[in-house]
């Protein structure tokens, strides 16, 4: 089930902060509704010439707008190297969201597909993009052909300033590490390529590229329409679900407690074993007075809040997700297929010694993406959530 309200308010002084539990959405699905909630106004300030991209490059910087795939890279210097580059260039929507516990962007491309688009465009025509890109995941189907009518109706209105197409993606987890997502867009298996270069360097076919989450560019737009309500509340979207009473998609300005996130999806965190919080590539907690915020001690993700009540046995919660990576893993350097077949072994047999876990990490560390990197964070984090119980 879901109550979630991402954006449907969308002008800025009333989306933001006021503790109430998000209503059902309005779904902004045809060109009409998406403007009547507001939509549209940069993107047409843009073809208008009233919007210059140096104007929203800035905007973006002054907001501190962080990357929401899960990275939280800022996003105007991402956008600013791209701009900096020989043309061509590319702009590409990272939709590919496959990690357990998260689906805010599936949420906005099924909904709100023009705010995705708007977002997308502006940041297109911000970088002098000679394309835009939707890479969107297979199962998404719903979604893909959602976007393409909206594609459709934005050329209509003579508003598609970029020339923009959707890409199905491959169809495995990898797909969405970002530098496998390209390989895959040129018709090569999906493997991580060695970063440095990064993307805005050398991206799709070796040109200057962007790619950027679904929900960091739908921010855009609404940045542009009020940067001092953004400044002063942060909106950041968070799936929650497990052992909750109203699981679904929320809208909290970031710095949210934990505990108080859990309590607007109708959880009660007393009566919780324990959270996993950003999504498999994320940690065991308890603290539930952690403020969801990024570059804190514990990582946000993509902003995944899986909850946890008294009967649920979180080895077998790891074991799935150790099997998960084992599954996933791409195979393409070494450390990480020896990690996770490791990792998964050693959670079947329940394995509590931290000095092993350690040993893990420090194999998985070494790996060449973020699948492997990140792998053994559950791990570890349920062993220090057990120790601390
Ligand atoms: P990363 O830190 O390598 O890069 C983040 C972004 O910043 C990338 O676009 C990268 O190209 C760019 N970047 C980093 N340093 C740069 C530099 N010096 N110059 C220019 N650009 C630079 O992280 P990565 O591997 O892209 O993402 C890892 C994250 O993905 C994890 O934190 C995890 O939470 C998240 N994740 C999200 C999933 C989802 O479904 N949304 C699934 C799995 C993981
Ligand atoms: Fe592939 Fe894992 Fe290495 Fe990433 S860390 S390149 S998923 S084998």
């Amino acid at each position: 089930g879901g109550r979630a309200e991402p954006f449907a308010t969308f002008r800025l002084p009333f989306a933001l902060g006021h503790g109430r539990k998000l209503l059902p959405p309005e779904p902004t699905d045809t060109l009409e509704a998406y403007r009547a909630q507001g939509g549209l106004r940069a993107l047409e300030a843009a073809r208008k010439g009233d919007l210059t991209p140096e104007a929203l490059l800035k905007a973006v910087e002054e907001a501190g707008l962080l990357g929401r795939g899960g990275a939280a890279f800022p996003t105007h210097l991402k956008l600013r190297a791209v701009a900096r580059g020989e043309a061509p260039r590319y702009l590409v929507v990272n939709g590919d969201e496959s990690e357990p516990g998260n689906f805010k962007d599936r949420f906005l491309l099924e909904h709100h597909p023009f705010l995705v688009l708007e977002g997308a465009l502006l940041a297109g025509f911000a970088v002098g993009a000679s394309r835009v890109y939707l890479y969107i995941r297979e199962e998404f189907q719903a979604a893909i052909r959602g976007l393409k009518e909206a594609i459709g109706a934005l050329e209509e209105a003579g508003l598609l300033l970029v020339p923009t197409e959707v890409f199905q993606s491959g169809g495995l987890y990898i797909c969405g590490e970002e530098t496998a997502l390209l390989e895959s867009m040129e018709g090569r298996r999906a493997e991580p390529r060695l970063k440095p270069p990064f993307p805005v360097e050398k991206g799709l076919w070796g040109r200057p590229t962007a790619v950027q989450n679904v929900e960091t560019l739908a921010a855009i737009p609404r940045i542009l329409e009020g940067l001092e309500a953004w400044r002063r509340e942060e909106p950041k979207l968070f799936s929650i679900s497990g052992d909750v009473a109203a699981p679904g998609l929320y809208e909290l300005p970031l710095g949210t407690p934990l505990g108080e996130a859990l309590r607007r999806a109708g959880g009660e965190p007393e009566g919780l074993k324990a959270v996993l919080l950003g999504g498999a590539a994320g940690v065991f907690t308890r603290d539930f007075a952690f403020p969801l915020r990024y570059r804190e001690r514990l990582p946000l993700g993509a902003g995944a809040v899986v909850a946890f009540g008294e009967g649920v046995d979180l080895w077998a919660v790891l074991e799935g997700l150790a099997h998960f990576f084992q599954e996933e893993s791409c195979g393409k350097c070494f450390p990480c297929p020896l990690g996770t077949t490791v990792q998964l072994a050693l959670v079947q047999r329940r394995v509590r010694d931290a000095r092993l876990v350690e040993d893990l990490a420090s194999t998985l560390k070494g790996s060449l993406c973020g699948l492997g990197q990140s792998a053994y964070w559950a791990y570890r984090s349920l062993l220090e959530v057990e120790g601390a119980a």
